[in-house]
């Protein structure tokens, strides 16, 4: 009996593999959906977008794969690098989104995440914002340095401008974490002030993400949604006739909206 249902499952199991194999081919036919999908936005608590922006109804085809929000009680987050932040505000036209570590939302005592880095063929910090490293686990004793911080969980610590590996060689300390602040011209002038630089953390910082916009501005104009081909690494166009998969832009439409889904397409059973 056991080992009946353990046959069946494995069964499934081969089945559940092949459709799921199936299933990952459907973006490159031209037989789903997508201009429809596409056109779906992605929606969590304040936080509105499309292109290049993929997750929640949006799946991987209709943008960027390094662009993957999820939705955790209303509030869009977003992992890059391993590091897990919260989404705080999209500028589509200017191509910016403002980002916060989540770790350090509720004070800089508990970093959970390794160090704020971002994969700079998708993206660049835009203006205005400076990395500051925080030293964990400092032994006073050792340490010549004022100011500083507190933390019950991980002892002394200090907060330094800049990323550089060297910087506080002097002091010792049981390990460091870079991250990104706004404004470093305050911002670098308060780093003895935790609770400026807490507050400064949570604020986030303003990242420009580099998708080929203009491909997806011409697709658009023609009547076209944006989506991704994550085979060659570029911008796509989805039309409401889905022959055209595969174009920069959309063939006019013969006849406007006669509402169907069914468009009969001449040539349209030729080609697979
Ligand atoms: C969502 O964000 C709000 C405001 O930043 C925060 O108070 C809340 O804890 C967050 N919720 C989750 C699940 O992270
Ligand atoms: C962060 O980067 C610094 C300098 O490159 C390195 O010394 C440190 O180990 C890194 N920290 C983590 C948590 O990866
Ligand atoms: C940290 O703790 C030490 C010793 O307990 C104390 O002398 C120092 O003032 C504290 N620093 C801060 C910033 O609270
Ligand atoms: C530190 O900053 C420099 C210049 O801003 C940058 O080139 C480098 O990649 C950064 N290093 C880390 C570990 O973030
Ligand atoms: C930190 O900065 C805040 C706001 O500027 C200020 O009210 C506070 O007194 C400062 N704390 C210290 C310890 O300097
Ligand atoms: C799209 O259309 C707008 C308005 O007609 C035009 O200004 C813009 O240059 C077009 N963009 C592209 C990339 O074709
Ligand atoms: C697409 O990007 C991935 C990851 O960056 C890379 O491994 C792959 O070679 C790229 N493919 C093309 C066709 O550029
Ligand atoms: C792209 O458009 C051209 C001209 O409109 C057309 O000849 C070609 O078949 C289209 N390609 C695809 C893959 O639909």
């Amino acid at each position: 009996m056991n080992q009946k249902l353990s046959i069946m499952s494995s069964h499934l199991l081969v089945l559940f593999c092949f459709a799921l194999l199936i299933f990952d081919k459907i973006p490159l036919s031209a037989s789903f959906g997508w201009y429809t999908t596409c056109s779906n936005k992605y929606r969590c608590g304040a936080i509105e977008a499309d292109f290049p922006f993929v997750g929640d109804g949006r799946p991987e085809g209709c943008g960027h794969p390094g662009l993957k929000l999820n939705c955790e009680k209303n509030n869009a987050t977003i992992y890059i690098k391993g590091v897990k932040y919260q989404v705080l505000e999209v500028d589509q036209n200017a191509q910016i989104f403002k980002i916060a570590r989540t770790d350090y939302m509720n004070g800089i005592c508990v970093p959970q995440y390794g160090n704020t880095s971002l994969d700079p063929e998708l993206f660049e910090y835009a203006p205005a914002s400076g990395d500051i490293t925080l030293l964990y686990g400092c032994s006073p004793e050792k340490n010549s340095y004022i100011g500083g911080f507190n933390c019950s969980a991980s002892g002394k610590g200090f907060i330094l401008p800049g990323n550089s590996t060297s910087g506080g060689a002097e002091l010792v300390c049981r390990s460091r974490v870079i991250a990104r602040v706004p404004d470093p011209v305050r911002n670098y002038g308060e780093l003895g002030n935790v609770s400026v630089i807490s507050k400064a953390l949570a604020e986030g910082f303003p990242v420009k993400y580099k998708v080929d916009f203009e491909a997806c501005e011409e697709c658009k104009n023609s009547s076209g949604v944006c989506g991704y081909d994550g085979r060659l690494n570029q911008t796509t166009c989805y039309c409401q006739n889905e022959l055209s998969l595969g174009n920069r832009t959309c063939p006019p439409t013969p006849g406007s909206g006669d509402g169907g889904g069914d468009l009969e397409v001449p040539g349209a059973k030729t080609g697979t």
